[in-house]
């Protein structure tokens, strides 16, 4: 497995991260943390994780505790205001077992309007301000998967550690200023910021069957997520990628991380105009 600096962090990281939705959904809890574990010994030693996804903070706190020292944990909140971003690190903290987590991340920025209340005098930037100060979180990180609009917003208002962004092929096969992921690595490449990607395997929102947990149709042949996971990881300054959410994937995402090979730009529109053929198309904006 290739390691990569996340930007600043200086964190060496796998370039497959462990996402934490997946075994956070999966019906059977001991398929999903042997999963987990199993990723762990192909060594991966990043975990994305929240506690907005089902069962994933329980699950794998235990996990998370015994391996402290061989992952970089990356964490999140969707709350917006400085007692809520308090009240729930608190919480991950405790539930982990742990004194201090990596990476603590404003999970899924969606408008200006949250921007501002992040920034504001009472909102959460001022909590993570203090916790970092305290030790008990040592970098900022935002997620943002909806609009690369407000992500370049963001990355204006705040001096960013790092970034999770959409970076997929699908997209190119429409961009747009939705889903364009090229101006925010731009600067996280101008500005060193480590930058986390997801969506790579996504096809399009479903169509038919929901077949997967992944909110959206992922491609699910070894040949396409080749390409969607090689895709991903060829755009630079991409450190890492956080495997789709269903644990189901895993053993291919896993293969095609350990045979990666950089995509040239000629590869890499190829990719794209194989995928338009197939049906791929961006997750965002909604109705494409
Ligand atoms: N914002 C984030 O930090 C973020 C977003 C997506 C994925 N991830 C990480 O990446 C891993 C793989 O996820 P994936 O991107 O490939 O997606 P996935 O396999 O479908 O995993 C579920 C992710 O999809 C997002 N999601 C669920 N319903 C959505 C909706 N209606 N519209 C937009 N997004 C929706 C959730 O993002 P939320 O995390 O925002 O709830 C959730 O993390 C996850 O396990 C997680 O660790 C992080």
């Amino acid at each position: 497995m290739e390691y990569r600096r996340l930007g600043r962090t200086n964190y060496k990281v796998s370039i497959l991260t462990i996402g934490g939705f997946g075994p956070g959904v999966y019906p059977d809890a001991q398929a999903a943390i042997k999963a987990v574990e199993n990723a762990i010994s192909e060594g991966l030693n990043m975990i994305d994780i929240a506690p907005s996804y089902a069962e994933a903070e329980i699950r794998l706190g235990p996990l998370i505790k015994k391996y402290r020292d061989r992952l970089v944990v990356a964490e999140k909140t969707l709350e917006r205001t400085y007692e809520g971003a308090w009240r729930e690190l608190k919480t991950t903290l405790s539930r982990f077992g742990v004194n201090s987590l990596d990476i603590y991340q404003f999970h899924a920025v969606g408008s200006l309007e949250e921007l501002n209340k992040i920034f504001s005098e009472k909102g959460a930037a001022k909590a993570f301000l203090e916790a970092r100060d305290q030790g008990l979180i040592k970098f900022i990180g935002i997620t943002v998967h909806a609009d690369m609009r407000v992500a370049l917003k963001a990355l204006e208002m705040f001096d960013f550690d790092t970034i999770l962004i959409p970076v997929y092929a699908a997209a190119m096969t429409m961009p747009r200023p939705e889903n364009d992921f090229r101006p925010v690595l731009k600067v996280a490449m101008d500005r060193d910021i480590g930058v986390i990607a997801i969506k790579s395997i996504a096809k399009r929102r479903y169509v038919g069957e929901k077949r997967y947990t992944t909110w959206y149709e992922p491609f699910d042949t070894q040949e396409d997520i080749d390409m969607a996971v090689w895709y991903t990881l060829s755009q630079e300054p991409v450190a890492t990628y956080a495997m789709a959410g269903d644990i189901r994937l895993w053993p291919m995402i896993l293969s095609a991380g350990k045979r990666f090979k950089k995509l040239s730009l000629e590869e890499q529109s190829k990719v794209v105009e194989v995928f338009r053929e197939k049906g791929a198309k961006p997750l965002f904006p909604e109705n494409l």
